[in-house]
């Protein structure tokens, strides 16, 4: 097969290389527990999957999904009131919200929609790998800023170069951040908008971990930042806070020209959602809050235990107030690869090497805390063992 240059164009995907690492690991007969994917271990809450069965055995949702290519008009009320109760942000369920397949799927429909070959979109370094891959997609050019520890993982729009600002079309950012764990207060957003709104760029915020926050934290949204609405596009999912990976929802919200092209694209693309899972979606978000709180606090001491045993063998990485990740500096002189390498070998355990995010992540390696607690306390354990000062 020859395949189109644009797949030529991609590096592997992060996560197939961390699988093949991992089954070459389990065929040499090593008991590998893999910290690398960000994928909930717990079950989707009871009253979700209730939903779902019930709505699965009712013949009206056997066709193509209603208003295939925006949603259900009763999950957009759904995401509209949950987003007026969280974020105080008033949304149009006609014109301002979008079901997906994802927040993945509304990153990548974005770019379709709105870049050109030869426009720029501007990527965070480290960042989602699935940007680049979105941008690329689209004939668009890339360019990267970089994301410092100094600055808490957060750009300084200070120091984009003023050609750049120029031809920029989008910019993608993502707080609470992936892969740093980083968060970003009002004020920032504020100073986002502000900028896309002076060089005429799309801002994104692809908020997936908007509930997974510990400490009392609370995620803000884009929108909540005066004018976002003119600028801004924030895609945000029932993935993380529900358990609900496999189940392929989430929603766009914002700038209504923004929904509608991305909406245009899905109606060339996709059918839209199985209406069973809008839902349990709709189940999801209309549920108790409490339950994501209580799913937190599980993460919130996963996070501590984590941290402990870093802090136990010399390093020092923040404390996340958000994401189900762990940040770490890599031990004085090793790269991340190195370092990754050195824990399947000596551990059997899979870290994500920072590099893999960008050439700002070199030097860092990301744990996710979503595996069950005895086996994360034994990979903690055996990291403890195996790199004891
Ligand atoms: C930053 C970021 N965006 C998007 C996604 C994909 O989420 P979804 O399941 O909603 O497509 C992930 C998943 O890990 C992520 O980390």
């Amino acid at each position: 097969m020859h395949k189109a240059d644009r797949l030529g164009k991609l590096p592997p995907y992060l996560f197939v290389t961390i699988r093949n690492k991992i089954r070459e690991a389990r065929e040499r007969g090593v008991d590998v527990i893999s910290l690398g994917v960000g994928d909930p271990d717990q079950p989707t809450p009871p009253h979700v999957i209730q939903a779902l069965q019930q709505a699965a055995e009712d013949p009206a949702n056997h066709v193509y999904p209603t208003d295939e290519e925006k949603g259900m008009l009763k999950f957009r009320q759904a995401v509209a009131t949950w987003y007026a109760d969280r974020f105080n942000v008033k949304l149009d369920p006609d014109k301002e919200v979008l079901a997906l397949i994802g927040s993945k799927e509304g990153n990548h429909h974005l770019c379709l929609a709105t870049l050109n070959p030869g426009d720029t979109a501007i990527l965070p370094d480290p960042g989602y790998p699935a940007y680049f891959a979105s941008a690329v997609f689209a004939g668009a050019d890339v360019a990267r800023i970089p994301l410092s520890r100094a600055d808490g993982f957060l750009p300084r729009f200070d120091k984009i170069p003023e050609e750049l600002s120029k031809k920029a079309k989008l910019l993608f950012l993502c707080y609470p951040n992936n892969p740093t764990g980083a968060v970003a207060p009002l004020s920032f957003w504020q100073e986002a908008v502000a900028w896309a709104k002076q060089y005429d760029v799309i801002l994104v915020n692809d908020h997936p971990y908007s509930e997974v926050t510990f400490d009392g934290y609370r995620s803000v949204s884009v929108l909540e930042a005066e004018g976002a609405m003119d600028v801004a596009v924030e895609f945000n999912s029932l993935s993380k806070p529900y358990n609900m990976t496999g189940w392929r929802i989430g929603m766009a919200v914002g700038n209504p020209e923004l929904i509608a092209g991305i909406s245009q694209v899905k109606e060339n693309t996709d059918s839209g959602i199985f209406n069973a899972i809008q839902y349990a979606g709709i189940a999801a978000l209309e549920g108790d809050p409490q339950q994501s709180r209580d799913l937190m606090k599980i993460y919130q001491a996963r996070r501590d235990r984590t941290i402990e045993t870093l802090r136990a063998i010399g390093l020092d990485p923040d404390v996340p107030k958000a994401t189900f990740y762990v940040w770490s500096p890599t031990p004085a002189g090793m790269t991340s690869a190195d370092f990754a390498a050195e824990v399947l070998e000596k551990a059997g355990v899979v870290v994500t090497p920072g590099r893999g995010y960008g050439e700002q992540g070199e030097g860092f390696f990301r744990i996710s805390l979503t595996v069950n607690d005895a086996r994360l306390d034994e990979a903690l354990g055996r990291i403890k063992s195996a790199f004891a000062k």
